[in-house]
């Protein structure tokens, strides 16, 4: 079981540090709360202990003869602060050790996220800054905070990443044992979900794409340092921390987002599912059922093929572009010959190959799949989380960028 030290600095967003708890412990994680004395005047000590099954304390005087202040720095697996208030950060920053929280800090030798939580003047305070620079330069994870509604009536930069996201990170952490910058002072570009064309107001062709893919691109790619903007088309999940996230709903504009994007950017994955047809006209007005009980004819057209464009006019060499296939076998040629043919005629310099003539992967959690490329052998991805095959994708990526 992996032990994972939550500690919770005095903010009001430290009731939602129940929800990441209550995902810890349901996921089968042994979690230790150790929230700051301030912590407390948001949330009492009884509800962690409840939620975590463990007594809590924030102080380095209870239990010292189990020597908490070492000991639960030391056996932890991953420590995740959520909220990270500024003053908690700059404690980090400087290497207080004035309650337990701090003191843990400074023992782990594990993984460590902060989820920071303030005021945008706070956040944007050069002191924040530099603290903040202190913590990733020393391998920390500082997630960047949520753009949003604040305590109060302001909004801004400053709310605490969504639960389910800081979720994500600390399992994806959880999963590799180590945090890397591998991808920092890069741009990357990802698409994500299914693109809609609408018929009428209220009906549209479109497809099942859940977006989890794309999503898990986009977190694991800023987990390790890099500027990521997310094109997603109609997706149903929470922005993944630190991302720059496009919303569009049509072919057409996911097009114009991502080609936009890509401007300058190191490597754009499309990871969306375009639909690759669009009613020729948009009824204005809800299409009705006919008398005679005929059904309307609708025309299609086809729509540009936006990875065949981004692979053959790219805006700078050393960009690199990474397609994904969804394929079965058919007569004419077994999955990694069609694979094959489709890496040719995109253009691209990845394609990630999901045979999925057992079963399809839409909205499933894992994925399975063969990374292709032109000039190197396939590398097979084992079954696994989206987010194991998305740090695939990324070692692959930035194996092709020039030294
Ligand atoms: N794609 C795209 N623009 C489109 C359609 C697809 O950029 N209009 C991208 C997808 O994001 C994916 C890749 O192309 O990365 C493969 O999509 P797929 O639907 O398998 O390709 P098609 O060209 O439609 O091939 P097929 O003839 O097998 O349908």
């Amino acid at each position: 079981m992996t032990r994972v030290v939550l500690g919770v600095s005095g903010g009001i967003a430290a009731y939602k540090a129940c929800e990441l708890l209550r995902r810890l412990t349901e996921s089968g994680h042994d979690v230790t709360v150790v929230p700051t004395r301030a912590a407390l005047e948001f949330v009492g000590a009884a509800t962690w202990s409840a939620l975590s099954g463990k007594p809590v304390t924030t102080d380095v005087w209870d239990d010292v003869h189990e020597v908490p202040h070492v000991r639960i720095g030391q056996a932890a697996d991953l420590v995740v602060v959520a909220p990270a208030t500024a003053d908690l950060l700059a404690r980090a920053a400087h290497g207080l050790a004035d309650d337990l929280l701090t003191n843990t800090l400074l023992t782990a030798r594990c993984p460590v996220v902060f989820a920071p939580a303030m005021h945008t003047e706070m956040w944007e305070h050069p002191a924040t800054r530099a603290n903040v620079a202190t913590l990733r330069e020393r391998g920390a994870v500082v997630l960047e905070p949520a753009e949003g509604r604040l305590t109060g009536a302001d909004t801004g930069k400053g709310r605490l990443p969504e639960p389910a996201e800081i979720f994500e990170v600390c399992t994806d952490l959880l999963a590799r044992g180590t945090a890397t910058a591998d991808l920092a002072g890069r741009h990357v570009v990802v698409s994500a979900g299914g693109t809609r064309e609408p018929l009428d107001p209220v009906r549209f062709l479109g497809n099942r794409s859940s977006g989890l893919q794309g999503y898990a691109l986009a977190r694991t790619a800023a987990a390790r340092g890099a500027q990521v903007t997310l094109v997603a088309a109609n997706v149903a999940l929470a922005d993944p921390a630190g991302v720059k996230v496009v919303r569009v709903e049509t072919t057409a504009e996911l097009r114009d987002q991502v080609l936009g994007a890509a401007v300058d950017a190191d490597a754009v994955v499309m990871a969306a599912a375009p639909a690759d047809f669009r009613p020729t006209g948009r009824s204005d007005t809800k299409i009705k059922k006919a008398a005679d009980g005929s059904a309307p004819a609708i025309e299609l057209a086809q729509n540009p093929d936006i990875l065949a464009e981004l692979s053959h006019d790219r805006p700078h060499a050393g960009q690199v572009v990474v397609g994904f296939a969804a394929e079965t076998g058919d007569d004419t040629g077994s999955v990694l010959d069609l694979a094959r043919a489709k890496l040719a005629r995109k253009g691209c310099d990845l394609l990630v190959v999901n045979d999925v003539s057992g079963g399809a992967v839409f909205g499933s959690p894992d994925n399975q799949a063969m990374i292709l490329s032109a000039d190197a052998d396939a590398v097979d991805v084992p079954f696994g989380s989206k987010a194991a095959l998305a740090h695939a994708i990324w070692d692959q990526v930035a194996a092709r960028w020039p030294g």
